[in-house]
């Protein structure tokens, strides 16, 4: 018998079939439901991108009004949830708290989260509700007290309000709603792949976001901008950025936010955030992180001819907008999200469950030795 190949990591591997997104990792183009991410990050905003994403066509004016108008009447967070929240032990990180919080929904909201025809309000619940429970979370552990509604904020301007305390200028605003279009959906990566197999055992929408924020959670995939600034913020001056690569590299460590498993040239969103990068620089006066980063990018493509992913400018514009970096991975979530329900619903619309098989390299008819007898 010969033995089919086992693709490690499900490289290459076509899992399933969509019309969410598309990746051109040889070209750099990324497509959403037909519509280069370049154009809509140029022109569109978050709410019409979750719309494009969930119902496969851009809003009319109308259908963007009610959409908009749905999401700022969701942003409340259950009362039940914030006490879960709560009762978290101190040094509980803000994944781990967005994470439980979405499970604990599950048991207050189980309607929204019914597969089939209701999960598009759960899939609208989930985008409007994120970036409150996220505030709620991290205000609780600084010691302040919850934020007031703002129900006059678009979601980016609200998302800004709700991490940061404040409210940030135009230019604020429009690059969060930027790095939230960028950052909406990607294809078949890890955290939604979690969430597509939860889903295709015909699970809630929640226990699949669940699975998908677990997912997202580690440092080769969304937890990567934070280990980026934390990589700047060692580095501090760019004279210093060669010899940390070469000693990192010499120790056979990974860059964070560089290579791609399917982008084999620069990320396409890498590049829209490196402009970002430089404009809230250059706004905020200060371009300190964005001269590292050119430079890091200078080195590791020369040493190992790798290119920046998305996450390696994402955390220089967090950084200056005032994000706290634990809250970089909680806010790639919360634009995520958005993709994460868009596949679980077309999943719920073609299911089939997803349960790929393993080659057994272990042993067969071994005895078996009664307790006792065990060395
Ligand atoms: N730094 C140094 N070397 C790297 C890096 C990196 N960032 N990325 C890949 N390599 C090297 C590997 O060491 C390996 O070299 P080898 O063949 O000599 O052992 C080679 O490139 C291939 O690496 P793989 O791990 O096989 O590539 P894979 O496709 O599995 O990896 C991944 C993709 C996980 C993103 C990887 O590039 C990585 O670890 N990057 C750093 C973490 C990161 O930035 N993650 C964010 C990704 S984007 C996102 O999820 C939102």
């Amino acid at each position: 018998m010969t033995a089919v190949p086992v693709q490690r990591g499900l490289e290459d591997v076509v899992a399933l079939e969509s019309k969410i997104c598309f990746i051109d990792g040889k070209q750099g183009r990324l497509i959403y439901e037909g519509y280069d991410i370049r154009e809509l990050a140029e022109r569109s905003t978050f709410e019409e991108v979750a719309y494009l994403l969930w119902y496969g066509r851009l809003p009319t004016e109308a259908q963007l009004e009610e959409l908009t108008e749905r999401l700022r009447q969701l942003r409340a967070v259950p009362e039940g949830v914030i006490e879960t929240l709560h009762d978290l032990p101190t040094g509980t990180t803000p994944m781990d708290a967005l994470r439980t919080a979405v499970s604990a929904l599950a048991s207050f909201e189980p309607e929204e989260g019914r597969p089939g025809a209701t999960s598009i309000g759960g899939a609208q619940r989930l985008v409007a509700v994120l970036p409150a429970i996220i505030s709620e979370f991290d205000r609780r552990r600084r010691g302040r007290s919850a934020l007031p509604e703002r129900p006059d904020l678009s979601h980016a301007a609200n998302v800004l309000y709700l991490l940061t305390g404040r409210e940030g200028s135009e230019m604020d605003v429009r690059a969060m709603d930027v790095a939230l279009i960028l950052h909406a959906d990607h294809e078949l990566n890890a955290s939604t792949f979690a969430a597509r197999v939860t889903a295709s055992t015909l699970s809630d929408l929640y226990s699949a976001i669940t699975s998908a924020i677990g997912a997202l959670k580690g440092p080769l995939h969304g937890g990567a901008n934070e280990r980026v600034m934390e990589l700047l913020r060692a580095i501090q001056t760019v004279d210093r950025v060669e010899p940390v690569v070469q000693e990192k590299l010499a120790r056979h460590e990974r860059i964070m936010g560089f290579g791609h498993r399917v982008y084999k040239v620069e990320d396409p969103r890498a590049t829209i955030l490196r402009t970002w990068s430089r404009r809230i620089g250059e706004e905020k006066g200060d371009l300190r992180w964005y001269d590292l980063l050119q430079k890091l990018c200078e080195v590791v493509h020369r040493e190992k001819g790798l290119y920046p992913n998305v996450d390696l400018f994402s955390g220089s514009v967090y950084s200056l907008l005032g994000i706290p970096d634990d809250l970089f991975t909680p806010l790639f979530a919360v634009s995520r999200v958005s993709g994460w329900t868009a596949h679980v619903l077309e999943e719920y619309a073609d299911l089939r469950l997803i349960r790929p098989t393993a080659r057994y390299t272990g042993p067969t008819d071994l005895p078996y030795v009664p307790l006792d007898r065990r060395a």
